[in-house]
Parts: structure tokens; sequence; C-alpha cells
């Protein structure tokens, strides 16, 4: 990792009312892969410097921001920098603190170890790694829908066996999906530089690395094999762009889990999901963010 940041400062001057563009703002920060963001009010708009890790290209994570604000042409970008590292690591302490996701989960990160909760399933996360920190609403959406996923597979005494997670970022979908029962997981993200990280927290949870594949790969570009679980949280472009894909590496009784879509994107993708043969079985919305559970058409 390199020792400085790249920071990208994006500006609003109303084109969105200035709470729903900090939320949008910080959305668009965490989903393009930022480690930290400070944010300016402005009599007539929101001002918001998102910082980035040093070790990718600056175009990559600007395309990434881009990609992600594209709904809201009224924010640009105002101005793009570097600066030297900050203690992001000292902040996040305070930032961090242990979230229920669903019925049976909590995210905690690793100094929560001595006093996790006894009731539920710890995903340890270090929350300076990649994307998939479990605080954005697109990771709690699969995480969610995974959590039914598996209590109506044991409910009705199935195994979960192999598991696909693409973009793994953190790792925190392959961790879950292994707490809660799956046999093994191949783990892959189109950036290489999230394979240690994911890694990391593989290992801060004590997962066996035997059952787990990392690799970098372009979404199912290259998979072979027949999956239970597909699981991809990553935004609508590339997910339609999968979906073709997906009936390849899904066992006939498997079942796909999307998110990273926006409330008003959810029509378009359910009709693509149908061109590519998948008919939705379960859904979910947290705040502005939609997911789905998909099997084959029948
Ligand atoms: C929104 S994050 C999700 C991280 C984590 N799985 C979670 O649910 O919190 C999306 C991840 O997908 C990766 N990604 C983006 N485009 C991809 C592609 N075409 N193929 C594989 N991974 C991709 C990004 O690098 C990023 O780590």
């Amino acid at each position: 990792m390199g020792n400085y940041w790249w920071y990208i400062t994006v500006l609003d001057r109303g084109s969105v009312p200035s709470e729903e563009c900090e939320e949008i703002l910080y959305s668009a920060a965490e989903i393009s892969g930022s480690i930290g963001t400070e944010v300016q009010e402005l009599p007539d708009g929101v001002r918001m410097r998102i910082y980035y890790r040093g070790d990718q290209e600056l175009p990559i994570w600007r395309n990434r921001l881009l990609a992600a604000l594209d709904p809201w042409p009224g924010i640009r970008i105002e101005d793009i920098g570097k600066v030297e590292n900050q203690p992001w690591a000292v902040q996040s302490e305070e930032a961090f603190p242990p979230l229920d996701v669903g019925d049976s989960l909590v995210v905690l990160a690793p100094w929560h170890r001595d006093n996790a909760p006894g009731d539920r399933i710890p995903l340890y996360i270090n929350p300076a790694s990649a994307f998939g920190t479990g605080y954005h609403e697109s990771t709690q959406v699969v995480l969610r829908l995974m959590e039914r996923y598996f209590a109506d597979r044991s409910r009705h005494g199935a195994r979960v066996g192999d598991v696909i997670d693409v973009g793994t970022g953190s790792g925190i979908l392959t961790i879950a999906a292994l707490k809660l029962g799956a046999n093994r997981a191949v783990s892959r993200d189109l950036d290489p530089a999230v394979i240690g990280e994911a890694r990391n927290n593989l290992e801060l949870n004590g997962v066996d690395m035997d059952r787990v594949t990392l690799e970098a790969g372009d979404l199912l570009e290259g998979v072979g094999g027949a999956f239970d679980l597909v699981l991809a949280n990553i935004l609508a472009d590339p997910l339609v762009q999968m979906l073709h894909d997906v009936r390849r590496v899904m066992k006939p009784d498997g079942l796909a889990i999307f998110s990273g879509m926006i409330e008003r994107e959810r029509e378009g993708f359910l009709e693509a999901m149908g061109a590519a043969g998948l008919e939705a079985v379960d859904e979910l919305q947290v705040e502005d963010w939609w997911g789905v559970s998909a099997k084959n058409q029948a």
C-alpha cells in the first residue's frame, strides 16, 4: 500500500436536497472503495472529500466514483489530488461500533473480540480493509437474504455446499456464508489489491483456508463448476452483464443473490433476470438499496 492517499472532492450546489445528497455521497464513496470521507455543509449544497488508497491508479477510483454517481448528473468533481497517509485506523475505532444484521449476525471490528455478544454469529472485519465493512446497506441486503436462505435450507434438512462470492471486497459475504454453514467458497474480485485484505479477514475469523479459493477475476469469466449459491454485491451494470453467465455456473436447484442496486433499478433488473432465465424468489430493500434472490426459471 502506498504511503499516500488519493482524494477526489465532489460538489453539489443544490441539485439534490442537502440531507439526501450527503447520503448519496457517503454511499457512492463506500461503493467506489473509499477509505474515508470529510463532508462540508455549504449554505447552498454539500462538498465531500473522498479518500482512496494509493496502491491503485487514480483513474480507477475516479471511474468507479463516476459510475456510482451516474444517476446524479448535478454532482460534479471539483478537485483531485494526493495527500500523505492519514491515521484512519485510529479514527475508525470509534466509527465502527458492533452492528447487528438480521436475526443472527453481528459485524464486529477486531478490537471487539474480547466482548463479542454471545448470541449472534460474529463477522470480524478490519474496517480499514476493502469495501465490505458491513455498514453499507447493500452488504446488509445480501447478508439478510442469505440468512433467510440458510434458515430455509436448514428447515428442509438440506446443506449448502459450494458458494461463489463475486466482488468479494473485504470477504464479508464469504465469511458469513461459511459461518452460516456453507462448505466451500470461491471468492473473487476484479481488484487484485483486495485479495490480501480478504485473506486477512478470513484468517481473523478462523476460517480454514483450505475451504476457500481466493482469486482475481472479472465477474464469472473463466469460472467453471456448479455452485449452490452465487453471491454478487456490485453495481447494476456489471450485475446485468454477469446475468447471462449465472445459469452456467449455478446448480439447477441453486440460488443467486444480487445486490448493489438502488430502488429505481429494480424493475429493469427483474426484466434482465427474466431474459437470462432467472426468476425472483425473495427480495429486500434497506433504505434506498435493493437486492434480490433468484433461482432458475421452472
Ligand atoms: C460493493 S463492493 C462489495 C464488497 C462485499 N462483497 C460486500 O458485499 O460488502 C463491490 C466489489 O466488487 C468488485 N468488483 C467491481 N467490479 C467487478 C467485476 N467486474 N468483477 C469482479 N469484481 C468486481 C469491487 O472491486 C468491490 O470489491
